[in-house]
């Protein structure tokens, strides 16, 4: 019984570390939260609504919402290429490269879109 509660208070002490290092790291709020979080792709390619759909907001929706990649003030290729590696480097975030390549595509059209940019 002793042996039970020692393992109990080593696995309290040290499992909680273990499991938050397994857990995707939260994003402290942003302002940039508050804003809209859905784009209206009605009117864009299909395959870009598939990005969308399936896997933009599977992805970037875990640590944090929607809104923040949605209202970040990116246009660029470059920005978006160096946003979503950074997002792919934190921990848990189960963004594989096939998911960053098409996230990216879809953000790159997206902003030449809505904020004329896209280069
Ligand atoms: C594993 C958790 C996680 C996932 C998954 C994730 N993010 Fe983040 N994101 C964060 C954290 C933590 C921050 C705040 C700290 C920072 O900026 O590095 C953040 C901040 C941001 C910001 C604002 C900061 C900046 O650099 O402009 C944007 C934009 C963003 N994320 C976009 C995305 C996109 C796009 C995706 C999907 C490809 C995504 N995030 C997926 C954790 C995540």
């Amino acid at each position: 019984m002793k042996k039970l509660i020692l393992v109990l208070l080593i696995v309290s002490i040290w499992g909680t570390p273990i499991i938050a290092g397994a857990m995707p790291e939260m994003a402290p709020p942003d302002p940039l939260d508050n804003g809209p979080g859905e784009i209206d792709v009605s009117s864009y390619p299909k395959e870009m609504q598939d990005i969308y759909n399936n896997i933009f907001k599977d992805k970037c929706s875990n640590c944090h919402v929607l809104a923040r990649p949605i209202g970040a003030s990116y246009t660029t290729a470059d920005e978006w290429k160096k946003v979503i590696k950074k997002m792919m480097g934190k921990p848990g975030s189960g963004i594989d490269p096939m998911s960053a390549k098409k996230i990216s595509e879809f953000l790159i059209y997206d902003s030449s879109v809505r904020k004329g940019g896209g280069k």
